[in-house]
This record gives structure tokens, sequence and C-alpha cells, in this order.
């Protein structure tokens, strides 16, 4: 991967900073494909980076509906696989179209771990007490500094 890098996450200010530092950097037909256990923050992220696009109505999970849509600076797609248990339920959202048609954020990405593409960006997201440690690795380099307070 291009880039890869760890940050300390001690506040929601801090969450808000890296998606800040994250959004300038996104584009139609990129896939945020976001990783980690129950309520580590994922949808968070989510939100404050569709506020950071310009998205104006409410971001809320889509864990029982499978896929948000929102338009902002361009088209979002937020999906939530948690709730899908087999590969075919993954293979009928029909995945290549939505990535191909809009900024594409997945919350728990593992489900469809094959069928995302080689340019991707990975976020894991892990609690370690007293922060949450989020690893970033993406295909193309983010300037998002070193660390999320400087
Ligand atoms: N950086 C943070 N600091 C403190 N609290 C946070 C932070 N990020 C998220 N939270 C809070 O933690 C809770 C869970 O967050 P969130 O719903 O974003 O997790 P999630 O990873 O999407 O969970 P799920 O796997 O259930 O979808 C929420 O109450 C949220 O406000
Ligand atoms: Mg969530």
């Amino acid at each position: 991967m291009e880039y890869s890098k760890e940050f300390k996450i001690y506040s929601k200010e801090d969450t808000k900073t890296l998606a800040k530092r994250i959004a300038p950097h996104l584009q139609s037909g990129d896939v945020v494909a976001l990783y980690g256990e129950l309520g580590t923050g994922k949808t968070f992220f989510t939100q404050q980076l569709c506020s950071f696009l310009e998205v104006t109505e409410n971001v809320s999970s889509p864990s029982y509906v499978l896929m948000n849509e929102y338009r902002g600076r361009f088209s979002i797609c937020h999906l939530d696989l948690y709730r899908l248990d087999s590969y075919e339920e993954v293979l009928e959202l029909g995945l290549h179209d939505i990535f191909e048609q809009n900024l594409t954020i997945i919350e728990w990405a593992e489900k469809a771990e094959l069928l995302l593409p080689e340019k991707v960006i990975n976020i894991h997201f892990e609690f370690a007490d007293p922060y949450r440690l989020v690893k970033i690795e993406s295909y193309k380099k983010l300037d998002i500094g070193k660390s999320l307070s400087e």
C-alpha cells in the first residue's frame, strides 16, 4: 500500500479532526472500507466524514437497511454489512456498480473482503484503553500529518 499510518484517538474531537483531514483526499469511485468491533466508532467517523463532504442530510447507521445514499460533494453510498451472513447476499448488493458511481463507505467491510477493489482505503478501529487506535492503509498517499493533536 502507498500509505500506512496509525493514529491514537482520545475523543470525538480527534475523530472529527481525522475525518476533516481525510475528506479532501476522497473522490467519487473511492472505496473506504471500515473495520473494527461493535462500537469502535465506524458510524461516527462516517458521519464526520460526510459532514466534511458537504452532506447536509442526517447520516445514520444503515445496519438494518444495509445501504444509505447521501448527496454531498458527490454521491455517497454508506453500507453496513454486519447483518449479512452469506457471501450470496453480499454478491446481490451489486457492489461493483455502487463503487463506480459513488464514494462508497463500508462498515464491516470484512464481509465483502473478496469484492473490494485493489484501490481501497482501509481503516481499522480498535479499542486500546484509554484511546481508540486507528490504522489506515491507503492505495494513495493521504496527507493527514503525524498525530491528530498537532
Ligand atoms: N472517538 C470517539 N470518542 C468517544 N466516543 C466515541 C468516539 N467515536 C464514537 N464514539 C461513540 O461510541 C459509540 C459507538 O460508536 P459508533 O456507532 O460510531 O460505532 P460503530 O463502530 O459504528 O458500531 P457498530 O459496529 O455497532 O456499527 C457511539 O455512542 C459514539 O458516539
Ligand atoms: Mg456502525
